[in-house]
């Protein structure tokens, strides 16, 4: 940047040092500003609403970090979504999850309870290798002064050039049919509608899309619904898993931990894992065919 740029201090403090995040902020902001004077004689201009530079200061405790934001836009925002129902899971966590669950894009995966359509589209998007800040128009970076738009026109082309067509099987339902509108929506925006499919179906009635393959599912998390709701619902979906997904590998994100004992099976793994705010079990079953011994001999 240089005194013709405008710029802002984003402020994230955790620290009985200081009452209020503003201050330390303000002190950043005058540092910015009288550097530019010294050396120019002018200082760049601060501007909330619309800066060319965003400077974050994030401070723990006596720690202190002060760094350029490249994104700005936060990278979770994927750029695909534009249709979300009332609890949608953050695109990044999603991928996260799909990389934690071992799925490596070879094997049939099927959200059962899809709402918007996240975990599917992430799911593709890591099948078909596409880079995920590709429905993006916008990176922080690009109004830097050192900005080479050349090279990342570049490298853009370059990741771009890696996507393929991975023929994956990836299947989506859920009960409303306002959520697989909005799931068809938001697909159609990435590009998937070939290879995503989705349709209004209770999971009680839905079966496993083929023999081995995976499935995620991002149940509601019990907000919304009274205590015996949701007990029944997890009891549901623990005997479809046994009686509809036999040789699957099935995922389950909840923040409603006192639950999955209603599924009544035990998880292979369990990973703790944060949607926003919001403290979740990722959860991991394999279902066997017959007895485990069966399985496994
Ligand atoms: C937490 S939301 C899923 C959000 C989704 N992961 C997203 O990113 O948009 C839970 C979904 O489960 C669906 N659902 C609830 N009961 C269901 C059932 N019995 N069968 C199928 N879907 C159900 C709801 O309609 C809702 O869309």
């Amino acid at each position: 940047m240089d005194h013709d740029s405008s710029f802002s201090v984003a402020p994230v403090v955790r620290s009985e040092l200081f009452d209020h995040s503003g201050y330390p902020a303000l002190v950043v902001k005058d540092a910015i500003a009288d550097y530019f004077r010294g050396k120019s004689g002018k200082r760049p201009s601060v501007s909330t609403s619309d800066p060319d530079v965003v400077i974050n200061l994030h401070i723990s405790n006596d720690h202190v970090d002060i760094s350029l934001d490249s994104s700005v836009i936060p990278l979770y925002k994927r750029g695909y979504r534009s249709e979300q129902g009332l609890a949608p899971l953050n695109e990044v966590l999603a991928a996260g999850m799909i990389m934690l669950s071992g799925w490596d894009g070879t094997l049939p995966l099927q959200d059962t309870m899809c709402g918007s359509g996240t975990i599917l589209i992430e799911a593709q998007m890591i099948a078909n290798k596409i880079p995920p800040g590709k429905f993006r128009n916008f990176f922080g970076f690009t109004r830097w002064k050192d900005f080479d738009e050349n090279l990342f026109i570049r490298m853009k082309k370059e990741s771009e050039a890696q996507i393929v067509k991975s023929g994956t099987l990836v299947t989506g339902s859920d009960i409303s049919e306002a959520a697989v509108r909005q799931a068809e929506a938001n697909i159609r925006k990435a590009g998937l509608e070939g290879v995503i499919s989705v349709e209004v179906a209770d999971f009680k009635d839905v079966k496993r899309a083929s023999g081995d393959g995976y499935l995620v599912i991002n149940p509601p998390y019990g907000q919304r619904l009274k205590p015996d709701e949701i007990e029944n619902l997890y009891s549901m979906i623990g005997s479809t898993l046994k009686h509809h997904f036999a040789g699957n590998k099935a995922w389950i994100i909840t923040s409603g931990k006192e639950y999955l004992r209603n599924i009544g099976l035990k998880p292979k793994k369990k990973f703790t894992l944060f949607n926003g705010a919001l403290e979740c079990v990722f959860a991991g079953y394999e279902l066997y065919e017959g007895t485990k011994k069966q399985a496994s001999a």
